[in-house]
C-alpha cells in the first residue's frame, strides 16, 4: 500500500529531533548541519544497540551460553528486519564494511565467471565506488562500456543505455541518484531495460536510501547497495543480492562458506557489533512510523510510508534553497533545480573556492563540504575541475526550517 502525498500525516520535526543524540549535544548546539551526504548523524536506537552489544553481548555470538545466544539473536533479526523493510528476503541481504568493499568484492565475485570480449557498463555519474572496481576489469580482458551524462544537466539518458547493451553485456553499474546532481534515476525502468536484456544490474544506493529505504524488489534492482552510516546507522555497507544472482557468482569467502549464502561475498566475516546494530535503522523507521501512521504489520509498507514522509519534507525544505540560488547569477547548480526530481544533495560551483567558501561557512556555524567527493569523473565531465571541485550542501528529513534559514543567510554573505 502507498499513502499518497495528500494523504501524510503532518510532520513531526521535534518528535524526530529527539530521535537523534546529536541535537542534544552542547558542542553540536547551534551548528547547522549541511554535509548529511557524507554521512548522516545517528539515531539514538542505533547507539542504544551498539552500546547493548558491546555491553551485554560482546563475546562470540553464536556459541551455547546466553550472552552468545543474545548477540548471534540480534545479528539474526538485523538481517531479517531489514530485508522486511527492504523487501528481500532475509538471505538476500549483505552486510560488509562499506559501499566500497562490497562493490570491491562483488567485482571480484563476478570475474570469475566471465570470458574476455564480456562486456561490463559503467556510467561516469557514479561516485568512484561503483565505477573503478568494474573499470578495472578491462585489465582482464573485459570491454567496459560508460553510459556517459549529458554534460550540461549531468543527467543519463535511456536511449544512449539502448544503444550501449549488446549480446555480451553481463551486467551494467549505475547510481540511484549522484552524490553531486541529486537527480533521482528512473532505476526501476532501467532495470526492467536490463532484465530483459539478460543483464546484471548493480544499483548504487548510497545517496538515496538517506532520504527513505527503498522497496528494492518493485526497484527491480539484482544488486542494492547503500551505506548504513550515511543513513541514520552505524558505519556498515548493506547490499542486497537476488538469491540466484549469488548463488550463480564466485565465493569470496573461505572456501568452506561456499554453501551460506550470506557469508559468500562477506571475506572479512562481520562486524558482530555493526551488524546487531542494524536494528537501530529499523527501530527508528518503526518509531517514526508508529508516530506518524496508524499500525501495520508489514515492514516495507511501514518502510514505504516513512520514506514518502521523509521526501516530502525534504522537498518542501529543498526549493527555498534552490529558490534562492536560482537567482545568484555568482554560482552555478549542478543538476536540477525542480525539488521534486532530486535529493536535496546540492552541489555548486562558485565563483570563488569551495573549500574557502565550506571554511567562512563555518564561521557561521554553517557545516557544509568541498571537493568532489570521490565523483570526479562527472564533475570533470560537466566541464568543472575535480580539484578545487564544488561546494556540497545536503540534508536529510531531520534539518529544521530554521537551519535551512540560517544557511541562505550564511550563503547570502559567503557566496
Ligand atoms: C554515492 C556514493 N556511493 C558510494 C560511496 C562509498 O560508500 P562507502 O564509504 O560506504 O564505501 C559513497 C560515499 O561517499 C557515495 O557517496
Amino acid at each position: 500500500m502507498t499513502v499518497s502525498a495528500p494523504d501524510l500525516p503532518p510532520f513531526d520535526l521535534d518528535f524526530i529531533r529527539t530521535q537523534f543524540p546529536a541535537f542534544d549535544q552542547p558542542t553540536l548546539d547551534g551548528w547547522a548541519f549541511f554535509e548529511n551526504a557524507g554521512g548522516s548523524y545517528a539515531s539514538r536506537q542505533t547507539v542504544d544497540r551498539l552500546t547493548q552489544f558491546y555491553t551485554e553481548t560482546k563475546v562470540q555470538p553464536y556459541a551455547p551460553y546466553p550472552a552468545a545466544i543474545l548477540g548471534g539473536q540480534l545479528m539474526d533479526s538485523a538481517h531479517e528486519r531489514l530485508a522486511g523493510a527492504l523487501n528481500v528476503a532475509t538471505d538476500e541481504v549483505h552486510l560488509g564494511p562499506s559501499t566500497s568493499q562490497n562493490t570491491y568484492v562483488l567485482a571480484h565475485a563476478f570475474r570469475e565467471g566471465w570470458s574476455e570480449g564480456d562486456e561490463i557498463i559503467v556510467t561516469n555519474q557514479d561516485h568512484e565506488a561503483n565505477s573503478g572496481v568494474w573499470r578495472r576489469l578491462v585489465d582482464g580482458g573485459i570491454t567496459v562500456r560508460q553510459w556517459a551524462v549529458d554534460p550540461i544537466t549531468g543527467t543519463l539518458d535511456l536511449a544512449d543505455l539502448d544503444e550501449l547493451i549488446s549480446e555480451r553485456t553481463k551486467l551494467a553499474a549505475f547510481p540511484h541518484c549522484s552524490n553531486v546532481v541529486g537527480h533521482e534515476n528512473p532505476v526501476a525502468e532501467i532495470c526492467k531495460r536490463l532484465f530483459e536484456a539478460d543483464v546484471i544490474s548493480v544499483v548504487d544506493g548510497v545517496s538515496a536510501a538517506p532520504h527513505g529505504l527503498p522497496d528494492v524488489s518493485a526497484l527491480g534492482a539484482d544488486i542494492y547497495l547503500f551505506s548504513a552510516y550515511k543513513t541514520w546507522g552505524p558505519h556498515q555497507g548493506v547490499m542486497t543480492v537476488r538469491r540466484a544472482v549469488c548463488q550463480s557468482i564466485a565465493n569470496q569467502s573461505h572456501w568452506f562458506n561456499d554453501g551460506e549464502i550470506t557469508k559468500r561475498l562477506i571475506p572479512a566475516g562481520p562486524d558482530h557489533a555493526q551488524v546487531a546494530a542494524m536494528n537501530g535503522v529499523v527501530d527508528y523507521i518503526d518509531a517514526v512510523h508508529d508516530h506518524h501512521f496508524d499500525p501495520h504489520s508489514n515492514p516495507a509498507v511501514r518502510c514505504d510510508r516513512v520514506h514518502q514522509l521523509f521526501r516530502a519534507q525534504e522537498q518542501e525544505l529543498l526549493a527555498p534553497l534552490l529558490d534562492f540560488l536560482d537567482q545568484r547569477v555568482d554560482v552555478r547548480l549542478l543538476g536540477p533545480n525542480d525539488p521534486a526530481t532530486r535529493v536535496p544533495t546540492v552541489a555548486l560551483v562558485p565563483s570563488r573556492s569551495p573549500l574557502d567558501i565550506a571554511t567562512e561557512l563555518a564561521t557561521h556555524k554553517v557545516m557544509a563540504g568541498a571537493g568532489n567527493f570521490y565523483a570526479g569523473r562527472l564533475i570533470e565531465a560537466m566541464g568543472v575541475p575535480s580539484a578545487p571541485g564544488v561546494l556540497r550542501l545536503s540534508f536529510v528529513h531531520y534539518t529544521s526550517k530554521e537551519e535551512i534559514d540560517q544557511l541562505i543567510n550564511a550563503l547570502d554573505q559567503t557566496l
